[in-house]
């Protein structure tokens, strides 16, 4: 049932082409129009929306907090990401037009169903976007988006993270053709890039190698800090997780652009930096950025370790290491850029003699508050 692959980690990293197919199949029909049938809200009460709060714990928020980007930009509704676990506890704003938009994979997760309830309770309109058919958190939602990545085993959720985002997109697209945000032909343009992107993501499969003999030569690393801009941040959140929670080892996210307001005090001789480069082809002030931390992290000592899009030439002379992924529009850069930090952080695991599927003192679904 592992397919072939020592763990179902592996395995699942392995699904992701699929997973995103999948999630995909169905949605728009051939002139480019989002139908998402099983929304089960109507569609007048989407257009008047006039916020969204997602709520969502672990690898889940980070999906959350890449949608904050693309649907504030497709949508100019404001969204707010927040953990399930605080929202209740800071007298939120809601009303009959926030739009509460959970996101699991298991559908049980005990902070995110509380949330949801209270959000309820005070009047929002919820939807669930969740992997898991029939599960409570769909069922108690008003509306629901499932995500088809298939049965997520290993307790480090890498398949339906690229889903999650997937159906965010599909969400924020569908809220931009419903407000008129976009023209049916940019729609059908963002529609276009994201078929494109299961294959785009085998294609990094298919690289793998480079990444794991990196992971492999990296066994007795520390430390390993993880930065990023815009939906970069997000990507270097989730990188630095998994790497917490498979191989052990203390890792951070940061957002690029908090260097040098601490974190950079920690980088020293030889201190592993991973930065996720966003497109060149995209706003050039973002990339050279990015580019310009990257220096900075370099000339205080870190090995940087950059992943970037293909053809951006100008990070080789500051990173020990790249990885290049195919190109791509920089709001879906994530379901590329996240792959290869999946990848270092199972390969990494492996090589230390863990148990990747079943880390200590986590549980897959988190059923208790
Ligand atoms: O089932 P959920 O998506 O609600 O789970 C949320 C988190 O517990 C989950 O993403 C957790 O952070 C994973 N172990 C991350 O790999």
């Amino acid at each position: 049932e592992k397919g072939g692959y020592p763990s179902f980690m592996e395995k699942e990293i392995h699904d992701q082409p699929a997973a995103v197919a999948d999630t995909l199949l169905g949605r728009a029909d051939a002139q480019g129009r989002l139908t998402l049938d099983e929304l089960r809200i109507d569609a007048a009460e989407l257009k008047d929306v006039t916020k969204i709060i997602v709520l969502a714990c672990g690898t889940s928020a980070y999906a959350g907090s890449v949608a904050k980007y693309a649907i504030e930009h497709w949508c100019r509704i404001p969204v707010e990401v927040e953990l399930s676990h605080e929202f209740r506890y800071r007298d939120p704003i809601v009303d009959a037009n926030t739009l509460i938009v959970s996101i699991s994979q298991s559908g049980e997760t005990m902070d995110t169903l509380m949330a949801v309830r209270y959000a309820k309770e005070q009047g929002a309109k919820t939807l669930s976007i969740c992997n898991t058919n029939g599960s409570t958190i769909p069922r108690e939602s008003d509306a629901v988006l499932y995500t088809h990545a298939g049965p997520e085993i290993a307790v480090a959720s890498t398949k339906a993270f690229l889903a999650q985002i997937t159906a965010t997109y599909l969400l924020g697209l569908y809220l931009a053709q419903l407000r008129g945000n976009l023209f049916t032909g940019q729609i059908k343009d963002i529609l276009a890039d994201l078929h494109e992107i299961p294959a785009q993501i085998q294609e990094v499969l298919d690289r793998e190698g480079e990444i794991k003999d990196l992971a492999r030569s990296m066994s007795d690393a520390e430390s390993v800090l993880f930065l990023g801009r815009h939906v970069g941040y997000p990507v270097a959140m989730e990188g630095a997780l998994k790497l917490k929670e498979i191989a052990y080892i203390h890792a951070e996210g940061f957002a690029a652009g908090e260097l040098k307001h601490g974190p950079i005090a920690l980088i020293d001789d030889g201190q592993p930096v991973f930065v996720v480069v966003p497109s060149p082809r995209g706003r050039h002030s973002l990339h050279s950025k990015v580019v310009s931390n990257i220096q900075e992290v370099r000339a205080r000592g870190a090995k940087t370790l950059v992943i970037a899009e293909a053809g951006d030439d100008a990070v080789r002379d500051y990173a020990e290491f790249v990885f290049y992924v195919p190109q791509t529009p920089t709001l879906l850069m994530p379901l590329l850029a996240t792959v290869p930090l999946q990848i270092f952080a199972c390969e990494l695991a492996t090589a230390k003699g863990f148990d990747v599927d079943q880390p200590r003192n986590l549980a897959k679904s988190v059923t208790v508050e």
